[in-house]
């Protein structure tokens, strides 16, 4: 069984094939960070415009990479939101002309859930009940997985995302685009811990504009500042409460598997506190590879199958949603 994923949402063209459900036969992911660069962010009307360039190509390249026809496809999975709806709209599109031409089932996922699958498929042991940490440039997420397809949100921002939060701050020193991989390459310049505010809202809820601001403060408020060093407080300060509210989560909800995906779970330092920390709980955590955290249609893929194998199906009336939910089931 070969299944087709695409994922166009953001600002990476991804698609991936992937044989029995398990084994990645191909993977590939085309970075615009060479467009988007030099506006410190991504553009919208330049990401659909490439995603369009690129999707039919990359296809044909999956193909060849996974040594197999197009006939030979037996699922289309495509990411139908949430995300930039110029940059879904290419994705769902190319998929459901090629379900409809080859007479093959076509399956929507959410974004969300697809990053939850990549961890899934990455680690056979990792099933529900769990408690999972999307932790991406739009969401920050702690989410109870009781089932499979039923997603209970305990805690989300309730301003910035993590992964804005390392995008922002990036800008504001400078130091390149995406903000997450550059913080973390010139944090490891610094020596001082400038101690920045930890907010901890009540719940399970996070909330990082405060630290963007004590960052600004810090820049303006005092001369001869170690910036590699604002970049390592910056991340320790982000890092602290990721993991202090999703430990505090499962220990509440009496959960010992905790899975953490996104782009910003390529953190190392976030991988290493987790890690650390975990053991005194005597919880799981279980981390995608580092090229699963990031936007990719694998995980895609994987929801797919999932989703295949429980009967579900979506027509080709089926829209792109740039602002929408976990799915309901
Ligand atoms: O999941 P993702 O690739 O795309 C979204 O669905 O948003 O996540 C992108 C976010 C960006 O904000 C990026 O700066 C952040 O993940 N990120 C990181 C790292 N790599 C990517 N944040 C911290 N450390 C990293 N190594
Ligand atoms: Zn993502």
């Amino acid at each position: 069984m070969y299944i087709l994923g695409i994922d166009t949402s953001c600002d990476d063209t991804s698609v991936a094939i992937l044989k029995d459900g398990y084994e990645v036969i191909s993977n590939l992911v085309s970075s615009q960070n060479d467009i988007h660069q030099r506006f410190g962010g991504v553009v919208p009307e330049l990401a659909s415009r490439r995603h369009l360039e690129n999707i039919t190509p990359m296809i044909k390249l999956s193909l060849e990479e996974a040594k197999i026809d197009k006939e030979d496809i037996s699922v289309i999975g495509v990411t139908y939101g949430p995300g930039l709806v110029g940059s879904l709209l290419v994705g769902l599109m190319v998929a459901k002309g090629l379900a409809y031409s080859l007479k093959k089932p076509l399956i929507g996922i959410n974004h969300m859930e697809g990053h939850i699958f990549g961890a899934i498929l990455e680690h056979r042991d990792l099933y529900p009940p769990f408690i999972a940490l999307v932790v991406s440039g739009g969401h920050t997420d702690l989410v109870l997985v009781r089932r499979y397809f039923s997603y209970e949100i305990i805690g989300s921002t309730r301003d910035d995302a993590a992964g804005e939060a390392f995008d922002k701050v990036a800008r504001l020193l400078d130091i390149g685009y995406p903000g997450g991989p550059a913080i973390e390459r010139f944090a490891r310049l610094g020596s001082i811990d400038y101690n920045l505010p930890r907010a901890i809202p009540e719940g399970y809820d996070f909330s990082f504009s405060g630290l963007k601001t004590a960052v600004i403060r810090l820049l303006k408020g005092k001369e001869n500042i170690d910036l590699p060093s604002v970049a390592y407080s910056f991340q320790e300060a982000v890092v602290d409460v990721l993991v202090d509210k999703s430990l505090k989560a499962c220990t509440n909800y009496k959960i010992n598997r905790l899975a953490i995906s996104g782009g910003v779970a390529a953190n190392g330092r976030l991988r290493e506190k987790f890690l650390d920390e975990a053991k005194n709980y005597g919880i799981d955590v279980y981390f995608p590879s580092i090229k699963m955290c990031t936007d990719n249609a694998t995980m895609i893929c994987s929801a797919t199958y999932y989703r295949y194998l429980a009967g579900h199906r979506s027509d080709l009336t089926i829209n792109a949603e740039s602002y929408c939910g976990y799915p309901d089931g």
